[in-house]
């Protein structure tokens, strides 16, 4: 009998809201030939659904219900590489899920123990084959901490809300700063002081502050620490 075929690699990238994972997490993806999956949209399509139903965010009976009731798939981009079109059955939710409603919403369901529960399997069986980078807050600490990488991203809040300011600008959105910084902070605050998988480093994670560096090195430190374990011929 042959044995099972092993895994590809993960890379699990966690940390604050608006750090840089994602811009960090596709270049990655990309230049190694990997899926880039944000674990963060299986929570933003929880409270999507917690919402649309008309259920209060912060109710646990409400928001796994909807996290019961959701059939969440993920589509890749078409480039192929980014599994970021999101469906609930056979309606697309990609846009609705980064609509201000989630926005203002997600923390809440994302910090009720049952609906992390719920997501638990889905997330773990979207990982399953490697080959991913995965992004989030708690994958190289509950999810995945078998990991081969984890690396945790962080930046101070001025830096974050500035950023997150200039991607809804570009998308034609307008958005006073002050109330993205309100926003990001309240997040934070609500995601490193749940009770449950809060938003935390692995102790074995590379650490790296994206405030004074472009993604490219950002990059660039993180398939050096893959080369150095192997896992890649050089960085
Ligand atoms: O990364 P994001 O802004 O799309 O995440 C949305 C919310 O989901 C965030 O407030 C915290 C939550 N989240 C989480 O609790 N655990 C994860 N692994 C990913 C996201």
């Amino acid at each position: 009998m042959s044995a099972p075929a092993a895994r590809g690699p993960i890379v699990t990238i966690d940390g604050p809201a608006a750090v840089g994972k994602t811009t960090v997490g596709r270049l990655l993806a990309e230049s190694l030939g990997y899926l880039c999956l944000d674990s963060g949209l299986f929570y933003r399509a929880v409270a999507l659904a917690t919402v649309r139903a008309g259920g209060d965010p912060d109710s646990p009976d409400d928001a796994v219900a909807a996290a019961h009731a959701l059939r969440l798939r993920f589509a890749p981009d078409p480039s192929g590489r980014f599994a970021a079109r999101a469906f609930d059955g056979d309606c697309d939710i990609t846009q609705a899920l980064f609509s201000p409603e989630v926005d203002g919403t997600v923390s809440l369901v994302s910090r009720i123990p049952e609906v992390r529960a719920a997501m638990l399997d889905p997330q773990r069986e979207a990982l399953r084959e490697g080959g991913i980078v995965a992004l989030g807050r708690d994958i190289g600490t509950v999810v995945c901490p078998e990991a081969d990488v984890k690396v945790y991203l962080d930046a101070s809040p001025d830096v974050r809300a500035r950023r997150r300011w200039k991607e809804r600008r570009d998308a034609g959105g307008e958005i006073d700063i002050a109330d993205i910084r309100n926003n990001l902070q309240a997040r934070d605050r609500i995601d490193s002081q749940r009770s449950i998988a809060p938003l935390q480093a692995a102790p074995d994670a590379l650490m790296i502050s994206t405030d004074d560096v472009t993604a490219a090195q950002v990059v660039k430190a993180i398939r050096a620490s893959m080369a150095e374990r192997g896992l890649i011929r050089e960085a």
